[in-house]
């Protein structure tokens, strides 16, 4: 184990009284308000935190947020590391690795994304079931172990997403699915990619995720994904795409994605 993880692990249990979270949540862009569900909340920044983050762009915060939701232990990152930052796929190691480290078993990956369905409009919340990588670099490079070959198989948890569509079913939402493809961005797709994704099979594109997804199942974790959506993919809408335009989108599917996130946490264990 890596220095810092092991330093990152040891800050949060000295700062945490020993609260040992069962799920991890890292929040995208626009979910950063998911934390006020959070009760009994200790929050830690992540520069006390070796090897977190220290986040560039605007709608993140950087902190780590302990507590519960609906009874369930969760550490919460509000706020992560995109390739297109640093140029370094494995910039979420230290975070994911310390969040197994400290006990848990599931990592729940959000993001915004552009949608290339035209019925899953900006504003509406998609699980993901695959991914399909456009960058060509892998989080796990360098790794030592034959456990790098990690097997992406059911690599979004079946029986997650399962519960998570009966949960919206419950609350009347429309939960969209389908694979997202990871672009490393920081600019947006050209419409030539976007069609090019629609080809093969492409259900959403976004920036990040992906690298996460990939060191979560590498450390053993189930993983569950949701996007939201806060655009038409490029060259399938009225408008041309803007961060601005990402933020402003967010908030609606971002309270759809606290409700479902809030009984799937509520109903853990039962
Ligand atoms: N592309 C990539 N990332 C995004 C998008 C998009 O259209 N929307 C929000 N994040």
């Amino acid at each position: 184990m890596s220095t810092d993880i092991e330093q990152s692990i040891a800050a949060v249990i000295a700062k945490s009284g020993g609260l040992k979270p069962k799920i991890g949540i890292i929040l995208g862009s626009g979910l950063g308000s998911f934390v006020d569900c959070v009760q009994d909340a200790v929050i830690i920044s992540y520069g006390e935190l070796p090897g977190f983050p220290q986040p560039g762009v605007g709608g993140h915060a950087g902190r780590l947020v302990l507590g519960t939701v609906g009874g369930t232990p969760v550490a919460v990152m509000q706020g992560r590391a995109h390739y297109y930052e640093t140029g370094r796929a494995d910039a979420m190691k230290t975070p994911v690795r310390t969040l197994a480290g400290l006990g848990c078993d599931t990592l729940i990956v959000t993001n915004a994304a552009g949608s290339l369905n035209p019925v899953a409009g900006p504003g509406s919340v998609m699980v993901l079931n695959d991914h399909i990588s456009f960058t060509g670099v892998s989080p796990l490079f360098g790794e030592p172990g034959d456990d790098r070959f990690v097997d992406l198989t059911d690599a979004y948890d079946p029986a997650i997403r399962a519960t998570l569509h009966k949960i919206a079913k419950g609350h009347g939402i429309t939960l969209h699915e389908g694979v997202y493809m990871w672009f490393c961005g920081p600019h947006f797709e050209t419409p030539a990619e976007i069609r090019a994704a629609g080809i093969l099979g492409v259900s959403a594109v976004g920036m990040s995720t992906v690298p996460e997804v990939i060191l979560a199942r590498h450390a053993g974790l189930k993983v569950c994904a949701l996007s939201i959506i806060t655009n038409a993919a490029a060259g399938m809408g009225d408008t041309g795409l803007s961060h601005q335009q990402t933020m402003t989108n967010a908030v609606v599917a971002a309270e759809t994605v606290k409700i479902l996130l809030v009984d799937f946490l509520t109903n853990q264990g039962r």
